[in-house]
């Protein structure tokens, strides 16, 4: 068994947790190589979503799929939005669990909904999930509906509510900003999407196999993630750190990336970050920018990569510097354009979230130390941990 902790600094500081990792949220953002090869031999199995067998937890037909979340489980579900319309072609709406109760989603016929959080106790995604569930028992009879959970939590609340819950198989996850847990949801959200398209039959056998084959290569991407370019991200996180504002940007797939590593930030170092969509940047929020305020991009060589490159080009314009978060194929004029670079190993493009979204983690982690703040305990937001009964 490959062991997936790397050697790593400050080993000298008060460990947390006896494996010599100063903080929760770090050894959680290391175990993710482990957690997600955990998650991916569970859902890749035979008996699981990619048998193609009777094990139907769907209703034919599929018309429409909703997801509803808070805050990072959100985000994993814009990412899997953009997998099930653009590799299953299946319209996705995603919604925040908090806007869900003033403006919930019309009930149509053969909808599956998937509630995500990985706490399983967040009350504005059990409220959303448990009036979805009476909306649907009130059709019930007149057309099928599903509403499946995904959450680290499977003895939570959330699976009262829902007909079926999907385990992320996380382990417990101490540090209040999530990691792990929205990795592994990927985890799920991605085979789900594989299984779908194979059942559908919206991608052949051959790019299905391909989905597959580089699903299961991402632990040791991971891996390589957080042993390669752990020290460039360090030294990020030392300039990064004064900084009251920062912006990142992010296109296709990648968008919610860039809102989720805007999460991380705000949560863990207090820094007032943004996520945009790399093309929508230049409508309008392009006039925050000032010579103090940084900018990340993520820029991978998809068809993303000409809108965030020339985003990119306005941006450094206004004498503003750029760390790009890249893919190893990029083109050199990327690299000669940006003023730092993270480089990543390659892989399918829709599959990209997996690796772009480590460095932003890490970054988040090491600006929040290097403020001096207590990156575990975040102040004003809290974390349900549901202890199992003894
Ligand atoms: C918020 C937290 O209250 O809940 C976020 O501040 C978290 O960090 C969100 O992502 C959703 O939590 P859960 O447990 O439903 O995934």
């Amino acid at each position: 068994m490959v062991s997936f902790y790397p050697s790593h600094p400050n080993t000298n500081l008060f460990p947390a947790d006896g494996k010599g990792f100063p903080h929760f949220m770090l050894k959680e953002i290391y175990e993710q190589p482990e957690v997600v090869q955990t998650c991916l031999s569970h859902y890749l199995s035979e008996e699981r979503f990619l048998s193609g067998s009777s094990d139907h937890f769907i209703s034919s037909p599929l018309n429409q799929i909703h997801i509803l979340g808070s805050g990072t489980s959100r985000h994993a579900g814009l990412v899997a939005q953009y997998w099930l319309e653009q590799i299953v072609g299946i319209p996705t709406r995603v919604r925040s669990a908090s806007e869900f109760l003033s403006a919930p989603l019309p009930v149509v016929a053969n909808t599956l909904t998937i509630a995500i959080t990985q706490s399983g106790e967040t009350s504005d995604t059990l409220a959303a999930a448990t009036q979805q569930q009476a909306s649907y028992s009130r059709v019930a009879g007149l057309f099928t509906s599903r509403l499946i959970g995904i959450t680290n939590q499977p003895q939570s609340s959330l699976a009262r509510v829902v007909d079926q819950v999907f385990p992320t198989l996380a382990g417990d996850e101490i540090g209040v900003a999530a990691t792990k847990t929205f990795t592994t949801q990927l985890v799920v959200l991605a085979c789900l999407t594989v299984y779908l398209a194979r059942c559908l039959k919206t991608v052949s056998q051959e790019r299905s196999h391909q989905l597959i084959t580089e699903l299961q290569c991402l632990p040791v991407k991971i891996a390589a993630v957080l042993e390669q370019q752990k020290a460039i991200i360090q030294e990020m996180a030392q300039k990064l750190a004064p900084a009251r504002h920062c912006i990142v940007l992010g296109q296709g797939v990648n968008r919610a990336i860039a809102l989720e590593g805007a999460l991380k930030l705000k949560e863990t170092t207090y820094i007032h970050a943004e996520g945009y969509a790399a093309g929508e940047f230049l409508h309008g929020p392009i006039a925050l920018l000032e010579p103090g305020i940084p900018v990340i991009a993520i820029v991978m060589s998809d068809h993303s990569y000409e809108q965030v490159l020339n985003t990119v080009r306005k941006v450094k314009s206004h004498n503003v510097p750029v760390l790009g978060i890249t893919g190893a194929t990029v083109p050199s004029e990327a690299s000669q354009i940006l003023d730092h670079q993270i480089t990543l190993p390659t892989t399918d493009e829709l599959l990209s979230p997996f690796l772009t979204v480590v460095p932003l983690q890490l970054l988040a982690y090491y600006t929040a130390v290097q403020r001096g703040l207590d990156v575990d305990r975040p102040r004003n937001i809290t974390k349900t941990l549901v202890v199992p009964e003894s």
